[in-house]
């Protein structure tokens, strides 16, 4: 279809494109996949579904011009590196993932940042107000954008607006810290359907409702009226409900048979010296996903003589993540500093304890990995879904590999089947990597198998489906046309 003006019946809006431009030091452009379980998922839902993706490019700067990718027209949104400062890395990476992750870290509060937020949502909402057809679907995405809801309706009364949260929705009590709750939480009813990952986090935001902003609410539904009592608008009814989302079972696990993929996870397991052993961590590197956690565990685990390189090894492949924000280095600082700890006390010379990769692979690569790896370390503190966790059975169509999952994951309410841990408490966690480590490997097949038939069963496309009938569905219908 060509790019124009209203052009699109379904449009999505997240912080960023599925590519990254890239500028290398010689000053070849190139366009690499973004980081984060947000394009996994969306990528595989978009494709060859003709719609349009609103988003930004990864560098601070002017806009590249939209182009069409996989069947879907790219329409890039520029920031500044001001806003790249203060709306992306501020406001967005400072100030609501520590509120919505439990305050791990201190989240900051600064006025400019709120400001800059405002106006990029606005930026945003004033391109999907562009490219989406009369009538259209837009779907905006994840706590970058949670005023893009209002904004659009206010421009285009005439589309249906969904949003989903890709992360967690905090408590009303950590909620509430947020001077600009109230702008927040107004700006998400802009939509008519919210969609979140788990129950508690709908049960969140209508709790937020309810007691920041006095308004009713009905199972899970929430009643007002724009502007509130005597505005004179209309009431509006907006559903907030769990949809959790997922991976593309079918296409990662074609992936993961491929005779080049089982090869590259023999290939694997040869170069760290045939261990009978090998476990796996991947994780953006993010003060929520329990790195430094799953480390202490390891080491202790090395110190007791429970486990021992080269028969027991552990690869911890760390994407890099928000680099330039301040809980980020310092994490970084942590986690290499206790790699070479670990390594320099417990590796001899040629069968390192600990293997770290600080990079991004190629989608092959990883399923490799998952597939060579024995057992999987998924210890998020916090985390919306972990997209990892689902990958990694996925990829094990040979039933082989455990699953070590956290409870303060949205996939653990899915993944019963797994060892699952609280990675505050270390020596359970001990216990627990010991456990699968040693389970027979028949009992490991069963409880791999009931992993798997519930990710095939509930799968992205099946996600992306439940999520737009919901959305076609939400009570309030848009009854104006385009202004
Ligand atoms: P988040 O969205 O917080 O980053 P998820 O676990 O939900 O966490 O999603 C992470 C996504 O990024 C997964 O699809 C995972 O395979 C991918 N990924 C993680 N690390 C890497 C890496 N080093 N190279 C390529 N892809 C990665
Ligand atoms: O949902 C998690 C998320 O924040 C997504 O919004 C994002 O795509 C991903 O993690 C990666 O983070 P960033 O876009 O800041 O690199």
């Amino acid at each position: 279809m060509p790019a124009g003006p209203q052009t699109f019946d379904l449009v999505i809006a997240a912080n960023r494109l599925p590519v990254d431009r890239v500028v290398d030091p010689d000053g070849t452009v190139s366009w690499r996949t973004s980081p984060g379980g947000l394009v996994t998922a969306m990528e595989s839902v978009m494709r060859g579904r003709d719609g349009a993706w609103v988003g930004w490019a990864g560098e601070p700067g002017d806009p590249p011009e939209p182009f069409h990718e996989d069947g879907m027209f790219l329409q890039p949104v520029g920031l500044s590196a001001h806003e790249v400062r203060e709306y992306y890395e501020g406001f967005s990476n400072d100030t609501l993932w520590p509120i919505y992750h439990d305050v791990i870290v201190p989240a900051k509060f600064h006025r400019a940042w709120w400001n800059c937020y405002r106006s990029v949502n606005r930026r945003f909402a004033e391109a999907v107000a562009e490219v989406a057809a009369p009538g259209a679907t837009v779907w905006v995405h994840d706590y970058q954008l949670q005023l893009v809801p209002a904004m659009v309706r206010e421009l285009r009364p005439d589309v249906r607006i969904g949003w989903f949260n890709h992360i967690p929705f905090p408590p009303v009590e950590l909620f509430a810290q947020l001077p600009w709750r109230r702008a927040l939480v107004e700006g998400l009813l802009g939509a008519d359907f919210l969609g979140f990952q788990r129950t508690s986090d709908a049960e969140n935001f209508l709790r937020s409702c309810r007691r920041l902003l006095g308004m009713t609410t009905k199972a899970d539904t929430v009643t007002f009226r724009p502007g509130g009592v005597g505005a004179g608008g209309e009431e509006r009814h907006v559903r907030a409900s769990a949809i959790p989302i997922s991976v593309d079972f079918k296409g990662l696990e074609e992936l993961s048979r491929t005779p080049e993929v089982q090869a590259r996870a023999r290939e694997i397991r040869e170069s760290l010296g045939n261990p009978s052993t090998l476990m796996l961590g991947v994780d953006r590197l993010d003060y929520t996903k329990g790195i430094r956690h799953r480390l202490k565990a390891i080491e202790e685990l090395l110190q007791d003589g429970a486990i021992a390189p080269p028969d027991t090894v552990f690869v911890q492949v760390a994407t890099p993540s928000r680099e330039r924000v301040d809980a980020y280095r310092r994490l970084r600082t942590e986690v290499e500093g206790t790699v070479g700890r670990i390594n320099g006390e417990y590796s001899p010379i040629g069968a390192s304890a600990v293997h770290y990769l600080h990079h991004s692979y190629p989608r092959a690569e990883m399923a490799a990995l998952f597939r060579a790896a024995d057992v999987m370390l998924v210890t998020p503190l916090r985390d919306g879904m972990n997209l990892v966790a689902k990958e990694y059975v996925t990829c094990r169509s040979d039933l082989g590999g455990a699953l070590v999952l956290s409870e303060f994951t949205g996939a653990w309410h899915e993944l019963k089947q797994a060892y699952v841990c609280n990675p505050h408490d270390i020596e359970g966690l001990k216990q627990t990597i010991m456990a699968a480590i040693q389970t027979p490997a028949a009992e490991k097949r069963r409880r791999m198998k009931a992993l798997r038939r519930r990710v095939s069963d509930h799968d992205v496309q099946r996600w992306a489906a439940r999520y737009l009938d919901a959305l076609a569905a939400a009570p309030k219908k848009p009854e104006r046309s385009p202004r």
